[in-house]
């Protein structure tokens, strides 16, 4: 459906036939589980006209542990499934995936795919010159954000601490539990032992321990959330290839998990505001012919 060559990458007045069609068509947004409604949510603020397909791999949550051959191979099976879905862009609202998949995938798939590391990165080194990135242990590995931090600003200097037991917590609906301040203690103490200025959540589902991290991170510390950036990034890109959704409508989305749908609806809730309806689906696995 994303024709290769159809879609002109400079700002185009005149908006074909093909793109005037793809403007009506969702965003697919994904990641391991509910990392990715902090994304979603500030996609709703900065894109009220859009629709969205939201996927997570509940069933293979969490993510932050495994090989890059497993996550390429997860992201190869949900874009696929997102393709057949006719999304017209998709976001990984996902640090894991971006690190380790999205230069890999991103020429094997016929649409425009963004990942959150680079705007992240921007926003940290605007922010600050000593800078804490908590994040997967996959993404710490991959060195993903002290690569783009030190190439936009070289003299940047950079901090990571992997934190494997904030996901299953998150996911546990364990936020409030009185062992969670202890282990965000614990990631954070040698942050805190760096003196650093800035704190860059590098995993989605860690904006879910704001409440948590507020109570032993010092103001003085600044805290990105790449969302927010990337939301931006991803308005400027539809603009840019003429697929934004000028007519105002209901802004809707449907939410698709791999593994327990009601699992997913309880603990989203709390987020979302309402008791979101969430279906199961089995993703496909790509064939080499599937992919562009
Ligand atoms: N929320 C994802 C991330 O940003 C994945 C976390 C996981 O499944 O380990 O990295």
């Amino acid at each position: 459906m994303f024709e290769k060559g159809k879609i002109n990458k400079g700002y185009c007045s005149d908006l074909n036939s093909s793109q005037k069609k793809l403007q009506k068509f969702p965003i697919g947004v994904f990641d391991s589980g509910v990392g990715g409604l902090t994304v979603l949510k500030s996609l709703y603020q900065r894109l009220p006209n859009e629709s969205f397909l939201y996927f997570g791999d509940t069933k293979r949550v969490p993510y932050g542990t495994r090989s890059q051959a497993e996550i390429v191979e997860f992201v190869r099976q949900i874009l696929t499934w997102m393709v057949q879905e006719q999304v017209k862009m998709a976001i990984m609202a996902c640090n894991t995936s971006s690190a380790l998949a999205l230069e890999i995938v991103r020429t094997e798939f016929d649409l425009p795919i963004l990942g959150i590391i680079l705007p992240g990165a921007r926003a940290a080194v605007q922010t600050g010159k000593r800078i804490g990135v908590i994040a997967t242990p996959a993404t710490v590995n991959s060195e993903s954000y002290p690569q783009a931090i030190q190439e936009i600003n070289p003299e940047a200097k950079v901090w990571q601490v992997g934190c494997p037991k904030f996901v299953p917590l998150i996911e546990q609906n364990q936020i409030a539990a009185p062992q969670t301040l202890a282990v965000v203690y614990e990631y954070l103490q040698p942050l805190l032992d760096a003196r650093i200025d800035t704190l860059v959540y590098g995993c989605t589902h860690y904006p879910h321990l704001e409440p948590v991290i507020s109570q032993i991170l010092p103001r003085s510390v600044s805290q990105v959330d790449p969302a927010q950036h990337l939301a931006a990034a991803a308005a400027r890109e539809l603009e840019l290839l003429g697929l934004s959704q000028t007519q105002r409508g209901q802004q809707s989305t449907r939410f698709c998990v791999s593994g327990c749908p009601n699992q997913f609806a309880q603990t989203s809730q709390q987020w979302l505001g309402e008791l979101p309806v969430v279906e199961n689906i089995t993703l496909p696995v790509p064939t080499p012919s599937a992919l562009a």
